[in-house]
């Protein structure tokens, strides 16, 4: 019930936002999220999620368990927090999506086509198995120090990568990630743009991704937001776990090491 209200409260709030400061909004939509005390409805997504990690699939009938996130075959507590990470069997730097993918196309046998085809959901959907996934998988690196890997050059080299996408302008619009992200206090419409090239700005947005979008309806998890933002820029469409998404994650993540993850977040 919570959930289809959720919707309806949002539009009123916003209506009845219109035209104030953006410090206000912020404490507004502070007092808007501790209305909903430690009730997010991501944990309906987070059950799911755990259920599918248990549940064989694919042409092999497999589940993930064996699936190895960086920490070992099934670990996933912690394994979050320490990702994008470089992966030896794959010679690359992944993030969690990425590396899902290698595990269902590996251990279960599907197809890079199929899991592509729609890894996001679209508005009104009931959200995919990716995103439950990402949800169980993040919420269970709760708490725990955001602590990507750079100690292996590939891991170093996504960085630099991630940084250099990140002050890139271009499109129609001559736009970077900094034109809206590079400053402390920029807004646009009701919308606080955090500065991400600073600690605070970047731990507090990496680490309340996945979250849920109350707005939506749905989690969202940060490579659907990495793809929002690319389209926001006017850029071309970013493909979940491409090397372009991972570094701009990794590029967050190191940004905000350090800070204690808190995903699932609840977001506008
Ligand atoms: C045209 C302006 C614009 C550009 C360019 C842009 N973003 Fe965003 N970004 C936004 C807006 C607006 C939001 C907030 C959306 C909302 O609240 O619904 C946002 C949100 C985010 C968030 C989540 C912040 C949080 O605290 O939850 C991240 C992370 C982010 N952007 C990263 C990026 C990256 C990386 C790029 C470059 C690929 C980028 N953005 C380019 C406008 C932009």
């Amino acid at each position: 019930m919570k959930v289809r209200w959720a919707g309806g409260i949002t539009s009123l709030v916003l209506v009845w936002l219109a035209g104030w400061t953006a410090a206000e909004t912020d404490g507004v939509f502070d007092e808007y999220r501790a209305m909903f005390g430690d009730d997010n409805p991501a944990v309906f997504v987070i059950d799911e999620g755990e259920e599918l990690w248990f549940t064989r699939a694919g042409p092999k009938s497999a589940t993930l368990e064996q699936c190895d996130l960086g920490l070992g075959p099934g670990i996933v507590q912690g394994a979050y927090a320490q990702l994008p990470r470089y992966f030896e069997d794959v010679n690359l730097v992944q993030d969690l999506e990425a590396r899902l993918e290698h595990c269902m196309v590996t251990q279960q046998g599907r197809s890079s086509e199929t899991i592509h085809a729609r890894p996001y959901s679209l508005r009104g959907d009931l959200g995919t198995e990716m995103e439950a996934l990402v949800a169980w998988v993040a919420e269970q690196s709760r708490g725990l120090p955001i602590a990507p890997g750079q100690s292996h050059p590939e891991e170093r080299s996504a960085y630099v990568l991630g940084e250099s996408l990140f002050f890139f302008r271009a499109g129609p619009h001559d736009f970077s990630c900094a034109t809206c992200h590079g400053q402390e206090g920029k807004r646009i419409r009701l919308q606080s743009l955090p500065d991400l090239t600073d600690h605070s700005g970047a731990a507090a947005a990496y680490a309340t991704w996945p979250a849920y979008r109350i707005s939506q309806g749905i989690v969202r998890t940060m490579g659907w937001r990495m793809r929002d933002c690319f389209r926001q820029q006017r850029m071309p469409e970013l493909v979940m776990g491409s090397e372009a998404s991972v570094a701009l994650q990794t590029y967050l993540a190191v940004n905000a090491a350090g800070a204690k993850m808190a995903a699932p977040g609840l977001k506008r």
